[in-house]
């Protein structure tokens, strides 16, 4: 797809908007007297407001990836970007998104926000899927695909290659929410942005780099998009503080990384000591900090640790993940905490 093609996608709304200008974002000289944004005068860490294109805190992250920072716009979350998709691509009432099913509930919360129909493509009971299946169910009406990899709540991940055969075949744009990438083996989408123009990658900080009470999310996409994007966010949607933490914790790599390989060898602990016991009938492969685990009698299970001070996530409602919880990797002592309750458990 070329820039004009994916540029028919985008809302004419949208193409046509006059962004708000903040008064930072006009002025690019130096001063010492800022009378321009009806701040307080008076000095404290916060009196001012942030940079509404966080360029020191983009940088940072640039660095870190290995990909120019012009690709790059950040949202309160990956949340926040979601939600942007959806605004800029789909016309309300008109246009669907197609999701996964199971997959992050936060596409269809978002797209029902903004009276987009939903169209979603249920999973096989391995949580994979036929290609030529999916092609089948693609209808012009789809302007966003989300493909979540690895996907939440299963911890599957599908190929590269795969992503690059389905952006063949869908006349969108392709999301790839990488969410949980740090914790895999298999690399990123990011590789595949010069080949796919109309692609657009997710990441965040609140998952392998610790940050999720800060809210920054990251969306890789072409310099043009990426522009836009930064026209119709909110201007302040990263907090002076939130940009300044994020560039220290980002500052300390090698702790990130050690904590990372501790939570990927805790996944493999737990899912050995899980499947010693038989009311545990599956636990999924996972390339993420999580372990979807199906059991003989979930909602018992899932009280019996409420009841015991530890809180998992039931997924028994969700499509195709009956009987499931969905566990955290937490530290060692927390996960054998969990493990030292499982030979006590009544599951009959
Ligand atoms: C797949 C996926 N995408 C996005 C998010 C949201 O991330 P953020 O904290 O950056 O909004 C989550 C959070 O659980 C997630 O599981």
């Amino acid at each position: 797809m070329n820039m004009e093609q994916i540029k028919s996608l985008i809302k004419p709304n949208i193409l046509k908007l006059v962004p708000y200008s903040s008064a930072r974002s006009e002025f690019k000289e130096k001063s010492e007297i800022f009378l321009d944004a009806n701040e307080n005068p008076y000095q404290n860490e916060f009196n001012r407001y942030p940079d509404p294109l966080q360029p020191k805190l983009k940088e940072k992250i640039a660095d870190w990836r290995g990909v120019s920072s012009d690709h790059l716009v950040l949202g309160n979350g990956s949340d926040e970007i979601i939600d942007l998709i959806i605004r800029v691509f789909c016309k309300p009432g008109k246009d669907s998104i197609v999701t996964f099913n199971p997959s992050y509930g936060m596409y269809k919360v978002c797209a029902d926000i903004n009276d987009v129909k939903v169209r979603t493509f249920n999973l096989d009971e391995d949580f994979k899927f036929k290609k030529k299946d999916l092609y089948r169910f693609f209808k012009k009406s789809d302007k966003v695909l989300f493909i979540c990899n690895p996907n939440n709540p299963t911890g599957n991940s599908i190929k590269l290659d795969d992503i690059l055969s389905i952006s063949k075949k869908f006349g969108g744009i392709i999301v790839v929410d990488e969410a949980y990438i740090d914790f895999s083996e298999k690399p990123s989408a990011i590789n595949l942005l010069s080949e796919i123009p109309q692609l657009i990658v997710l990441q965040t900080l609140s998952k392998a780099i610790g940050l999720a009470g800060l809210r920054i999310g990251l969306g890789w996409m072409q310099p043009e998009l990426a522009s836009l994007f930064n026209h119709v966010k909110p201007p302040y949607n990263i907090s002076s503080l939130s940009q300044t933490l994020a560039i220290k914790r980002l500052s300390d790599l090698l702790i990130i990384t050690s904590e990372v390989n501790n939570i990927i060898e805790q996944r493999s602990f737990l899912k050995k000591h899980l499947m010693d016991y038989g009311y545990v009938h599956r636990v999924y492969p996972s390339d993420a900090n999580f372990l979807l685990v199906k059991c003989r009698n979930a909602d018992r299970l899932y009280q019996y640790f409420i009841q015991n001070g530890i809180v998992v996530r039931n997924r028994s409602s969700q499509y195709g993940c009956e009987q499931c919880l969905r566990i955290t990797v937490g530290t060692p002592e927390e996960n054998q905490k969990l493990i030292d309750l499982l030979p006590d458990f009544d599951f009959s």
